[in-house]
This record gives C-alpha cells, sequence and structure tokens, in this order.
C-alpha cells in the first residue's frame, strides 16, 4: 500500500480564528499505520515561504496532533516522520482560511534494514565507532576533537573512501582544528570503512528492532511540544549562537559571512533583518592571516562567534577572527568596536552585574573584561597545564604575525600541541566569574576584583559551555564524557548524571543553559538531533526529538515565555539535512502557552 493523505483539509464550521489574525488556521488530524491503528510521537512538520517556517508538532497516543494556527502565505508543505516508518511528503497544503482543517495520514512501516539505519541519528552510527577503540583515552580524544563542529557518524560522514583520501580530509580536519594524535589517525581510515561499511554497520543497527525502545518513544509531555525552525542567512552560512532579545526579537551571529540578524518571529513566516559586521581592513580569516583553513564559501574576517543582550537592549558580539568585542545598538544601527590588547579568539562573553562583560580568550588561554563604563578591556593570562604549554601559547602571536608577513608553507597537520582552550563562561550570584578550561578538565574562577585564580580539576572530560541555576549551583555538561554535572562552590562537590541518549555513553552535550525561573536544566543533544530538559527536583530528564537530521545544537537561551530557542550551527551546513542553517524554538508546554494563543484555543 503506498502512503497517502486521506481527508483533503476538511473544514469545520465555525471555527473561526480571528484572534490570531487572518489566515491563520490549526490543522489537526490523525496518523495511522496501515492496519489503522495510531502511531504516537509522530513528527508532523508543516512548512512553508522562502526562507522556510517550519512548524512540527507530535502525535498523542491517540495519533492526534494539533498544530498552532499557521499564519501566512499558503500553500504549505508537509512532511510527517516517524522512525520505523516511510516519511510523508506532500506539497500544496492548501489550508482554508480562518478555518480549522482536518488531515489525517496514514505510515506505511519501513522495512529495508538500510533505510531504517538511515533514520537514525549520527550518535547511533558513531558509537559503533567508539565500540572499536578499546583505549578510554584516545576515545574521548576522538569525541572532543572531532565532534565539535559537525556529527560524526551522520551520512556524508561515513561515506567509503579511500585511504588517501581519508588521509586528505583528516588532514583538512587537522588544518582546521580536529588534531588527533598520530596512533589513532592512523587507525582511523580502516576504522571508519570496516565500521561504517553497511554491509557490517546496518545488521549491528537493527539487531534489536524488536526490542521495546529500539527507538525511545518521546514521552508525553514531549510529546505536547511545539517545535518552530526558520532559515537564516544564506547556504553557505554558520549561526553559531542565539540570543533572545527584551523585546522578544531572536537574534544570531553568523561566524562565516560576518553578520549578525535580527528574526521577529510574532511576523508570519518570520521578518528576518541582516546587519553587516564592520571588518576594518582584517583578511579573511582575520588574525590568522589566511591561516584559518574555513569552508568553501566562507566570508569570515571577524567571525562573530557568540552574543548577549545588555540590560539597556544593546547586543554584545565576540569576533573571534577580529580578536575585538563588538557592540550594536539596535535603534541606532550603530557599531562600536573594542579590540583586545592580547589574546587570540574571543570565544563566549557574560555580563555581570556591575555590566561588565567577561569572555573566555579560546586559542590563547585568556579571560578577558571589557568595561562599557571606560572602555577599558583587559585580558588575563589563565594557567596552562605544563610549562611546554606555556611556551606555545607564548609563541602564538609571533605565529600569527609571521603568518600574516611571511608565506610560511603549509601548516603541520595533526602534530599540534593540545591547548587549554578556556570555553564557557559564567557569572556567579556572588560575583565570581568562572569558566571551563576544555581540553585540560578543569573549571577556575578569578575574582573580578583581586583577579585571582582558583583553578579545580572536573571529575570527567570535555567541561565545556556551563551555567549558574538561580541559586549559585554550577552546572556543566561533559562534552566528551555524556554527562551532566552539577558542582557546589561552597562545597566543591560534583554530582554528575549520564545522559539518557541511547546508547548509553554517545552524547555529546556542547552546551546547557538553565531557565533560572525554573532552576529547569536544558541540555543540547548535539550528537542525536535533540533537546533534553532535565529537573533537578525530580532528577529525571525528558528528550524532545528535533525533526531535521544533523541539527547540531551549541547553545541556548530563553524566551519571557519560558520557551527554548537554540540553532543548528552543525558546521559544515552542507552536511544539515535541506543544507540551510536554521533557528530553532521549543515551545515545550503550549497548555500554558501565552494568553494570546490560549485565546486562541
Ligand atoms: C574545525 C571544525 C571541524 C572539525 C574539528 C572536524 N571537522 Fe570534519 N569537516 C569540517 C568541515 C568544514 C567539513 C567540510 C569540508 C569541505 O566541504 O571542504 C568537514 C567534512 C568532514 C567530512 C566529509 C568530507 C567530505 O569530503 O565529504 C568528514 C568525513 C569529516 N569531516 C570527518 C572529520 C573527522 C574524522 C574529524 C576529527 C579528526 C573532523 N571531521 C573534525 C569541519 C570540521
Amino acid at each position: 500500500m503506498r502512503p497517502h493523505v486521506a481527508l483533503a483539509l476538511v473544514a469545520f464550521a465555525g471555527a473561526s480564528l480571528a484572534a490570531e489574525g487572518a489566515g491563520a488556521t490549526q490543522i489537526t488530524g490523525r496518523v495511522r499505520d496501515a492496519s489503522g491503528r495510531p502511531v504516537a510521537g509522530t513528527m508532523v512538520s508543516f512548512s512553508h515561504g522562502s526562507p522556510r517556517h517550519v512548524v512540527t508538532v507530535l502525535t498523542d497516543e491517540a495519533g492526534r496532533y494539533r498544530t498552532p494556527p499557521l499564519d501566512g502565505p499558503s500553500p504549505w508543505s508537509l512532511r510527517v516522520r516517524k522512525p520505523l516508518f516511510r516519511d510523508v511528503q506532500r506539497e500544496g497544503v492548501m489550508p482554508a482560511a480562518q478555518e480549522q482543517s482536518a488531515l489525517d495520514v496514514t505510515l506505511e512501516r519501513e522495512t529495508d534494514p538500510a533505510e531504517i539505519a538511515a533514520q537514525l541519528p549520527a550518535n547511533r552510527w558513531f558509537s559503533l565507532v567508539l565500540e572499536r577503540i578499546h583505549d578510554e583515552a584516545e576515545r574521548e580524544e576522538l569525541v572532543r576533537q572531532c565532534a565539535y563542529c559537525h556529527q560524526q557518524g551522520s551520512r556524508y560522514t561515513r561515506l567509503p573512501r579511500t585511504e588517501e583520501n581519508w588521509q586528505k580530509v583528516l588532514a583538512l580536519m587537522a588544518r582546521m582544528g580536529g588534531m588527533i594524535g598520530p596512533e589513532l589517525r592512523a587507525a582511523l581510515p580502516s576504522l571508519f570503512n570496516e565500521t561504517y561499511d553497511p554491509k557490517t554497520a546496518v545488521p549491528a543497527l537493527v539487531a534489536r528492532l524488536d526490542e521495546p525502545g529500539f527507538v525511545p518513544e518521546p514521552a508525553p509531555e514531549a510529546r505536547r511540544a511545539v517545535i518552530e525552525e526558520w532559515e537564516m542567512g544564506i547556504a553557505a552560512s554558520m549561526q553559531h549562537d542565539v540570543a533572545v532579545h527584551p523585546d522578544g526579537s531572536l537574534w544570531s551571529v553568523d561566524q562565516l559571512q560576518d553578520r549578525l540578524t535580527r528574526l521577529d518571529p510574532s511576523v508570519a513566516g518570520g521578518a528576518r533583518e541582516v546587519y553587516e559586521v564592520p571588518r576594518g581592513d582584517l583578511p579573511l580569516g582575520g588574525f590568522t592571516g589566511g591561516r584559518a583553513v574555513l569552508p568553501p564559501n566562507a566570508n569570515a574576517h571577524v567571525g562573530p562567534h557568540s552574543l548577549q543582550m545588555a540590560p539597556d537592549g544593546t547586543i554584545w558580539l565576540t569576533l573571534s577572527f577580529g580578536n575585538q568585542i563588538a557592540g550594536f545598538d539596535p535603534k541606532t544601527k550603530q557599531w562600536e568596536i573594542h579590540p583586545l590588547d592580547e589574546g587570540l579568539y574571543p570565544h563566549t562573553l557574560r555580563f555581570d552585574s556591575r555590566g561588565r562583560i567577561w569572555f573566555s580568550v579560546a586559542v590563547s588561554n585568556h579571560l578577558g573584561m571589557l568595561d562599557r563604563k571606560t572602555g577599558e578591556v583587559k585580558t588575563i593570562r589563565l594557567p596552562a597545564a605544563s610549562w611546554s604549554q606555556e611556551l606555545a601559547l607564548r609563541a602564538l602571536p609571533a605565529f600569527f604575525w609571521l603568518a600574516r608577513h611571511v608565506e610560511l608553507g603549509e601548516l603541520p597537520a595533526g602534530e599540534g600541541m593540545s591547548l587549554p582552550v578556556p570555553y564557557g563562561v559564567d557569572v556567579a550570584p556572588d560575583g565570581g566569574v568562572w569558566f571551563s578550561q576544555l581540553n585540560q578538565h578543569r573549571i577556575g574562577r578569578i575574582d573580578p576584583e583581586t583577579l585571582e585564580i582558583d583553578m579545580i580539576d572536573t571529575p570527567f572530560t570535555g567541561p565545556r559551555r556551563l551555567r549558574f541555576d538561580s541559586k549559585g549551583q554550577l552546572w556543566i555538561p561533559g562534552f566528551s564524557s555524556d554527562l551532566i554535572a552539577r558542582f557546589d562552590p561552597k562545597t566543591r562537590a560534583f554530582e554528575s548524571w549520564r545522559l539518557p541518549t541511547v546508547p548509553a555513553g554517545s552524547e555529546t552535550p556542547y552546551a546547557l543553559n538553565v531557565d533560572r525561573r525554573t532552576d529547569i536544566v536544558w541540555i543540547c543533544g548535539t550528537g542525536s538531533d535533540s533537546l533534553l530538559r532535565f529537573d533537578p527536583a525530580t532528577q529525571t530528564f525528558l528528550t524532545l526529538p528535533l525533526p531535521t537530521r544533523v541539527t547540531f545544537t551549541r547553545e541556548i537561551d530563553f524566551d519571557d515565555e519560558g520557551r527554548v530557542w537554540t540553532s543548528n550551527s552543525n558546521l559544515p551546513t552542507w552536511q544539515v539535512e535541506g543544507a540551510y542553517p536554521r533557528v530553532i524554538r521549543v515551545d515545550w508546554k503550549p497548555d500554558a502557552a501565552s494568553p494570546a494563543r490560549a485565546a486562541a484555543q
């Protein structure tokens, strides 16, 4: 039987949704299998416009779904997706204006094991590789060095290649920053080829097909979520981080195109505004003087990386290749640029209660501070792990100066020094500034007045983007250790929780954020196309699957209604399903929605 879409849009009389404005239509329906049984947890996605806006809802236990009012230019495209079933696609869905419409769908079971395996998120494939690496340190290194730009195990990364071609790819990855030790590097080509060969991978991936939980069912609470995605930028963009503005708009930074983008999600389909970040006379690759190996079509001279909103509504960015902090006033559209006095690659920034900006400086191992009142920029050298590391760090500015002025030839690939890499930053309620050193598995605190530094080893690897909750507890994702941890600055005790992603040990949480109104922790399911929610009160996780394959997330923010925002910033973008970067909003409890939406229901 062919999959089909039944009951094309029967209009319900009298269900006018005028409160949401003309043309807003709620679509409801049921998803069943060929024998008529309801299929719960199906992702039903409606998309429209160019660039696209995609609205996804999930079916309940009776297979029912209901979209929020769909606003904007018809027609819509429909995609219905549930693992172990074939996708249903339909173009030209024309909801009757001002009405509630019904649209039922019948799903056909997927029986081809290769197709079932292809439906699984990248982490399932990558875990087959990790299982074959018996040295724990090597396994950790592979995860930490290879899974921070793009997912490993996704369709394009698991293609078979000749040894020579793999060596070329690995050399390219190393020049971009994905450096791994020589032994592991030598083993990777045959390891990847053997493990990802469909002849071995597919049977391994579908071995437990008949067991419950083979594909975890979204919990009832997750099935109530409304997930919206807006395409942002151009195909060659990379929307690294997002932040919500007090006016309700969403801003994101395009690191590869030197742009700051505003999305007004209240306009049908999303209204986008693009602002060019000033480049001065910096060359492509900024301070690296062309040394940064960038993806084709990248146009990054200053490379905006992260952004935060100041209490006065101005927007502050780290310019990673520009070695600057930039401020943008959305009212006057004016920029102010503050160059660093020293240090390379400003990274993540946070405000303290006095309005000063603290930021990590990733490559050169500094922490920086910009005092907006005086314009003073200070950079503080953080402890290295060894003398040789310290020497290498101190040689970096000279190296990049030389790189700009002298032809050095090809950089050596793969034998690079492992640097500490200060990463996440957050300010504690007592004003202390905390940061992580990703490769050194430690965190630190700097006293904002005395600048005294206190370093603490983490009992896990890969501490990445950390955040405080309302009570001053520090939450840390372990990128290469598949966990989140809570650190109590008073007792200095760590407590940790393994992530629920299957298979165990395969998640790579890049960032987390704590909604300080509830102290609920949201975590990037970076390797598995998901967002994870952790409630510290009950110590339980909830997994929300995201609709786009290869959704690689790096930052989380919340709007006034507690909705969760993130972006799909897989680098390169062309590996993402649809090959276009997106910003994502999750309304995980639309029942407690805004008065406007409640009135419309
Ligand atoms: C600094 C970011 C970064 C890191 C780290 C990184 N990659 Fe990549 N990777 C990329 C980019 C960008 C591309 C696309 C390159 C292009 O289109 O030229 C890519 C492409 C690939 C591809 C597909 C190549 C193709 O031709 O289709 C594979 C496979 C891959 N990476 C594997 C790895 C492995 C293995 C590691 C760890 C050693 C790694 N990557 C680390 C950025 C990265």
